[in-house]
């Protein structure tokens, strides 16, 4: 009989609350998929007196998450603490230093330092997976290193923020208050610990920083990144949207150009009727194009407990089973150095001024884009 996989856990906030629950109901059935046990020893967060709703007298305690990675009766150590720095990565990479494989939800921290993660993964022969760092739900990453395989992949566009998604669509069908409505998000375990990642766009753009990694080959390059968040969105801005056919999404694009690799991540018009424009709540969509197998689309929801811990669940099976990806799909030393391309891609804008009503307020402003050879396409 094969040996258990034996697992910690360091995180017991909403996704790692989930993992539990899915350990404790779906036993037979993770057992059944990974061909193996998969056994919670240890469990590692803030608060050791909290009522999370789960039962964890059955696991052993750490209050140190590092303490938790380099324990030596574990193979796989699961991080959802989150955090670029601090405690999530100085346990990541005791887990790695100790041998152990990593699961991580943590697209803050990869985005920063994934290259050096995965290196010293590599040279650990440790595994190192990230499929609940990205658009939770959507099975998006292991789409490209294994589904996409055979693909030299082009373009990565998508919706990747549950919670900005459900602000614009909540905006849009309640007229309701962009500040209550943020306050729901985190309510429904949606948003970050800090929001201004999710509002700021800094989220997307972290997921989009691993995607385009992982489609083009190159090392992660979030600096490259140029990215504005949806702070400024107003109910006005939505209701002209809506009147002139569209909504507004925030939108990222990750395309391999001829001088490099171009990635933004900023509010965008899409058609009300495409199925980008469909977008509800928290779901998110993820657009990817290879030269093969041409345009595939991934949809469903980017955040919360249940998407996000099974796809934790989802890496957690795959090396229970013995998979071995590289995590961006290529070994470290084959990932090519990132080139960033200035985005060149020609593209209407959105424009909304506040004028004063007299004669000639319009016109002037009509001149003045004029002069900087910018055409007014409507009014
Ligand atoms: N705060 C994130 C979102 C959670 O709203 O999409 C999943 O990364």
């Amino acid at each position: 009989m094969t040996q258990p996989l034996r697992i910690a856990l360091a995180g017991l906030g909403t996704v790692g609350v989930g993992l539990v629950k899915i350990l404790q109901n779906q036993r037979d059935l993770i057992t059944a998929r990974a061909g193996r046990e998969v056994v919670l020893v240890a469990v590692s967060a803030r608060s050791r007196s909290k009522d999370r709703g789960v039962d964890l007298s059955g696991f052993a305690w750490e209050d140190d998450p590092v303490a938790l990675a380099r324990r030596d009766d574990i193979d796989l150590f699961v991080e959802v603490m989150g955090g670029e720095d601090g405690p999530a990565k100085a346990a990541t990479e005791a887990a790695l230093t100790a041998g152990h494989s990593v699961v991580t939800a943590n697209k803050a921290m990869l985005a920063r330092h994934g290259t050096a993660l995965a290196t010293l993964a590599e040279a650990q022969g440790a595994q190192l997976r990230f499929e609940a760092g990205v658009a939770g739900g959507i099975p998006v990453v292991k789409a490209l290193t294994e589904g996409m395989a055979g693909n030299v992949m082009t373009r990565v566009i998508g919706v990747m923020n549950g919670t900005c998604n459900y602000i614009l669509t909540e905006m849009e069908q309640t007229g309701g208050d962009y500040g209550d409505i943020l306050t729901d998000a985190q309510r429904l375990g949606y948003a970050e610990a800090d929001p201004t990642f999710d509002v700021g766009g800094f989220d997307a753009a972290q997921k989009l920083a691993l995607l385009t990694a992982t489609a083009f080959g190159t090392q992660v390059d979030y600096d490259a990144m140029e990215i504005e968040g949806i702070e400024k969105v107003t109910l006005t801005d939505i209701r002209y949207a809506m009147d002139m056919g569209y909504r507004i999404k925030l939108l990222g694009v990750a395309s391999r150009t001829d001088t490099g690799v171009e990635q933004r991540m900023q509010p965008c018009l899409v058609p009300a009727e495409s199925s980008l424009g469909q977008l509800e709540s928290v779901t998110n969509m993820v657009v990817l194009d290879g030269d093969g197998s041409g345009r595939t689309a991934f949809l469903g929801p980017g955040a919360g407990e249940g998407p996000t811990a099974a796809a934790v669940m989802a890496d957690v099976v795959d090396i229970a089973r013995g998979a071995q990806v590289p995590a961006f799909g290529v070994p470290v030393a084959q990932l090519a150095a990132p080139v960033p391309a200035k985005v060149q891609t020609p593209a209407p804008y959105y424009l909304r001024l506040s004028l004063a009503d007299q004669p000639g307020a319009l016109a002037r402003v009509a001149a003045a884009l004029g002069q900087a050879h910018i055409s007014i396409d409507r009014m």
